[in-house]
């Protein structure tokens, strides 16, 4: 099914992969040593499909740009007093060998605790369950396939308190072969969940039916980003229960794609370039975010949403930053249609104290 990644130079689809997860590492660490006074006393740090540790031009994979990152942020690490584990698997010997010499040639122990494991995902993942309940927890699950992330290591995966994840999937892999038994196994997606969406949208498809397990009510956030590669439609699902996870998230995948901010390439095809604008600036504007402005705009209109809170976490939760809402909400003030009675904040809602609500005018 899967190609060995290890085998020639990682291509353009994994490069993007790995920079996405690097960047949201280094987004995610400093939360959690940078202040003086941490709120966690241990943080764990998986990589449970590790790899060799490089490719065959020496490029990093991502247990050795977890490991180099954590050295980069000595002081700060130092300074926390955090303990710190790092828990690396490989489930085949060759590769697990070649890691962990590799590993071993930039780890720093002062800093990390570094535990692999030569074994099968799931009992590493079940072994390391009941701990993660007490510590803060980044997962990076990057299978080969699809297979892995099952509905019931996902439902344990959304329980966990302070853990964010990012797993690697297949996604057009279950286009090609929802129908099959042996596949509905693992991911119960149906044909006609698939064949109503662009071939371009079939991560989002996977999305959603990873959605969709998340129970009624639970304030649970989760975001995709699409990688093209020659053999199909790829992506990673990221995951947290925390606000200040998705904006950073967000924050990460906007960086990689300004138009969208979901995928490695022009995935709703509008052929729209950001460094040759046209004259009229609607044409410059993509689709989605023209409907995420007016779905906005008539929700606070409307009173649909009403409050602060409200108007970012429906923002975050279509995948827009902070910063998108507040251009609506600066624009209806222009307009005469409200008044801000608030501080416009651009991230860390999660500090924002109390609820305020618009002055309809
Ligand atoms: C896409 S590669 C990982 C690349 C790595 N994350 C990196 O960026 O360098 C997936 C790895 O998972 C390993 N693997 C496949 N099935 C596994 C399983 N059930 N448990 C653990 N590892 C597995 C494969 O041998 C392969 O090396």
């Amino acid at each position: 099914m899967a190609k060995d990644i290890f085998s020639k130079p990682f291509d353009d689809g994994t490069l993007d992969k790995l920079k996405i997860f690097e960047d949201y590492f280094k987004e995610w660490l400093p939360v959690f040593i940078a202040p003086t006074k941490p709120i966690w006393n241990e943080i764990q740090i998986f990589d449970l499909f590790g790899g060799e540790g490089k490719d065959t031009n020496g490029v990093l994979g991502s247990p050795m740009r977890i490991l180099s990152t954590l050295n980069k942020n000595e002081n700060l690490i130092l300074r926390s007093n955090v303990k710190i584990k790092v828990i690396v698997n490989e489930f085949e010997k060759q590769k697990f060998d070649l890691l962990i010499s590799n590993l071993e040639t930039i780890a720093n122990k002062s800093l990390y605790d570094l535990e692999c494991y030569n074994e099968d995902f799931v009992s590493i993942y079940e072994r390391y369950y009941d701990g993660m309940k007490r510590t803060a927890n980044f997962l990076f699950l990057d299978q080969n396939g699809i297979k892995q992330i099952t509905e019931s290591v996902f439902k344990k995966l959304i329980q966990l308190k302070q853990t964010d994840f990012l797993f690697f999937i297949s996604s057009s892999y279950i286009k090609r072969f929802s129908e099959v038994e042996e596949f509905k196994k693992y991911l119960n997606i149906t044909r006609q969940e698939i064949d109503n969406k662009s071939y371009y949208h079939v991560h989002k498809v996977v999305l959603e039916y990873y959605r969709t397990m998340i129970p009624n009510g639970k304030e649970y956030f989760l975001a995709p980003f699409s990688i093209k590669k020659p053999a199909g439609i790829y992506g990673l699902i990221f995951g947290t229960n925390h606000t200040l996870g998705i904006e950073k998230f967000l924050h990460v995948c906007w960086k990689h794609d300004k138009l969208t901010g979901e995928a490695n390439f022009d995935i709703d095809n509008e052929k729209i370039d950001l460094t040759k604008p046209t004259l009229f600036e609607e044409m410059n504007k993509p689709k989605k975010k023209q409907v995420f402005e007016n779905t906005l705009r008539l929700k606070i209109i409307n009173k649909e949403l009403k409050t602060d809170k409200a108007i970012y976490l429906f923002t975050l939760s279509e995948g827009f930053q902070i910063k998108d809402a507040n251009y609506i909400l600066r624009e209806l003030e222009k307009e005469n249609k409200i008044q801000i009675n608030f501080k416009l904040t651009n991230s860390d809602i999660h500090k924002v104290q109390q609820t305020s609500t618009i002055i309809y005018k």
